[in-house]
């Protein structure tokens, strides 16, 4: 079944990108069929990207925030502006290529995305800035940190996707074992073994117009219906004395439940991920989540799933000095999205960075639900800075 699952991995995705390719299917020439409702600056070949600046723009210390797979702009409230506000600090959330209402970018790399970066600072008239990355927004931020050495004042990273050749053989196999429990994983590590262009072949297709609708509705759909549908289900039973605990806001839209013991959403949130989302941050759920689909494509998935798992084109260990000294990394050990031999693996191959491990933090519950941990992590980060 597996080894039908994996071909079929390797097939589909060969046909469709030398559809792709034949056609010249980008997804830049079609019109777009959602409305702008957010701040954008115009890059100069003409894209769009998106952000949210939380707290005031005029503090001393900006923050870029990079958020997760299947997150938008608007994560950059996460810290919350008394924190925000109390360390003379601002964040700004931009929406990746493709997510939320940042144009598509065919073919976007690390390098493209730090450019990127750097032209919307220009535009809003920040000199240098703090990055912070979360999960899958990790990567970018020590991009971000690679390709603009001379504007990056410190890193920190939040339970962040790592580079699987950073790891030692023993934390490869731990790793394997971590995410061992899904079929989809081992394809995608036979993919990366074996034929690691079908990543990029995938990626291509999910750049279409045709193939990136055609991936949402297969795959990504399915993944953030998961978390809805968990919702409907479990919230029956549940909302109800959710609320007489005043876990829910009264009037507030129904967020992820934390009846985690249903076992609706297996393998995917840890139970205090699933308290954190209903108890603190229900806009994650209700707004942050959705807003990464409204352009209804998986290129991101697809664009982020080839970056992440081919060897990362710039070399961590290569980062400014200075910056390494500044870059904080926090990973709970109850982190059910991303194994913590990657946070450790990033930590040794990111020379003078800092590590924190939290005993069965969770994957947003760590950062997101805790003011104490929120303060530590963004005042460490901001004293740690370089000012220039
Ligand atoms: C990355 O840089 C370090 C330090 O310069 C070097 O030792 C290492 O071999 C480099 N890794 C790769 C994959 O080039």
């Amino acid at each position: 079944m597996v080894v039908l699952k994996a071909a079929l991995l390797l097939i589909v995705p060969a046909v469709l990108s030398v559809l792709a390719y034949q056609y010249h299917l980008k997804a830049e020439q079609e019109p777009q069929d959602w409305k702008v409702t957010a701040n954008r600056i115009r890059l100069s070949d003409g894209r769009h990207i998106a952000y949210e600046i939380v707290g005031s723009k005029e503090s001393s210390n900006p923050i870029f925030w990079f958020h997760g797979l299947a997150s938008s702009r608007y994560e950059a409230s996460a810290p919350r502006l008394d924190v925000l506000n109390d360390l003379d600090a601002h964040t700004i959330g931009i929406d990746r290529p493709a997510v939320g209402q940042s144009d598509p970018h065919a073919g976007r790399s690390f390098q493209s995305f730090a450019a990127d970066v750097a032209q919307v600072a220009d535009k809003l008239g920040i000199k240098t800035f703090f990055v912070v990355g979360v999960s899958g927004g990790g990567p970018y931020a020590l991009a971000t940190a690679y390709y603009l050495p001379d504007r990056v004042r410190g890193v920190l990273l939040i339970s962040p996707a790592s580079d699987y050749n950073l790891l030692t053989p023993q934390q490869q196999e731990e790793w394997n074992h971590f995410h061992a429990a899904t079929w989809l994983s081992k394809a995608v590590r036979a993919a990366v073994r074996f034929a690691p262009w079908t990543l990029k072949g995938l990626a291509r297709v999910s750049e279409t117009r045709i193939g990136g609708r055609a991936l949402y509705n297969s795959v990504l759909k399915g993944l953030v219906s998961a978390l809805r549908d968990s919702r409907a289900e479990v919230d029956k039973r549940c909302i109800a004395s959710m609320k007489a605990e005043g876990v829910i806001p009264t009037g507030a839209p129904p967020p992820a439940s934390d009846c985690a013991q249903e076992g609706k959403i297996p393998n995917a949130l840890a139970n205090v991920d699933r308290k954190c989302l209903a108890a603190e941050r229900p806009e994650h759920v209700t707004q942050t989540i959705p807003e990464s689909q409204r352009q209804k494509t998986a290129a991101v998935l697809f664009q982020d799933v080839a970056l992440f798992h081919t060897p990362w084109a710039f070399n961590v260990s290569e980062i400014r000095p200075e910056i390494r000294r500044a870059t904080h990394i926090w990973q709970g050990t109850g982190d059910k999205q991303c194994p913590v031999v990657g946070a450790e693996a990033l930590a040794s191959a990111v020379e003078g960075s800092q590590l924190y491990i939290e005993k069965d933090g969770g994957h947003f519950a760590y950062f997101g639900c805790s003011e104490a941990n929120r303060r530590k992590a963004l005042s460490n980060l901001i004293k740690s800075g370089r000012s220039i």
